[in-house]
């Protein structure tokens, strides 16, 4: 991996994520300890919408943190696009998160003076410093995308909630990231949002082909995905088609 040779949008590898037996442990060694992901194994391809349900506590954004180099785990193998994570300095963490990774949260972190455009550039800045004028019209594309070309311009603080996730989610695609992570990204949003929401999610992930993992509470969404992975006490108890999952699994959200 080298500055000169950009990893996003490889189609070469299509395994986009690969998690091996992964662990993640707070406060280890100390009266605190909390072992929270216990040997998570999974694969997720490019162009797959993947649903990751589990209860309150269960582990969902923990294991986000972590498959996104947010976090980094106690033990096991991580490979984001055939690159181990293990062993990667600080800068080459950051660089592969931001050239492969795009995220999208609940509460979508966006900087209420800048201009809705502008936070849609935001990671293209924090990387390269003065985006291009191809990165612009990519942001201005992504907006029409969106539904919000004619908020461009304004301070993203005159937007609605749903309006505001919409951003979000333009800016979580600026960088063309082979893998989406969305942690509750429709936690906060009324029911016609959040569908409204998720179909951005269902046309990008076929359009742009880019891998997406979605935590979600609401089994109406869980359900559009193809496959689900469900979460139980840091354990993966069901990974396989949304449709096949067992109903004693889908009782509790
Ligand atoms: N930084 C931390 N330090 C110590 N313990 C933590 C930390 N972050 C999370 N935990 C613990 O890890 C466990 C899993 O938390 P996590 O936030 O991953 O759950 P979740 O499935 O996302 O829950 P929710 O659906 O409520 O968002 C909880 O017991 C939590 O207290
Ligand atoms: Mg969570």
């Amino acid at each position: 991996m080298s500055k000169s040779q950009p990893l996003s949008y490889s189609t070469k590898q299509q395994v986009v994520l690969q998690l091996d037996k992964l662990n993640k442990i707070f406060n280890q060694g100390t009266p605190l300890e909390n072992h929270v992901l216990h040997d998570v194994s999974l694969q997720v391809s490019r162009g797959e919408l993947v649903a990751l349900v589990g209860t309150s506590g269960s582990g969902k954004s923990t294991l986000l943190n972590v498959m996104g180099l947010l976090d980094v785990s106690s033990s096991g193998e991580l490979r984001i696009q055939g690159h181990l994570t293990e062993g990667l300095t600080d800068p080459q963490r950051t660089q592969l998160r931001s050239e492969s990774i795009g995220f999208v949260f609940q509460f979508h972190h966006l900087i209420s003076a800048f201009s809705v455009l502008d936070n849609v550039l935001m990671p293209l800045m924090l990387r390269y410093g003065q985006p291009s004028k191809t990165q612009v019209e990519y942001a201005e594309y992504l907006l029409g995308e969106v539904g919000l070309t004619q908020y461009m311009r304004q301070p993203t603080n005159r937007l609605s909630g749903g309006q505001q996730q919409r951003v979000a989610i333009a800016r979580a695609l600026v960088s063309r990231p082979a893998l989406i992570l969305a942690d509750e990204p429709t936690g906060n949003l009324d029911t016609q949002t959040a569908d409204e929401v998720f179909e951005l999610f269902e046309r990008f992930n076929v359009e742009h082909r880019c891998a997406i993992v979605i935590v979600t509470h609401d089994p109406r969404i869980s359900a559009r995905c193809l496959r689900t992975i469900r979460l139980t006490d840091g354990c993966i108890v069901y990974d396989g088609a949304s449709a096949d999952l067992p109903s004693v699994l889908k009782v509790a959200p």
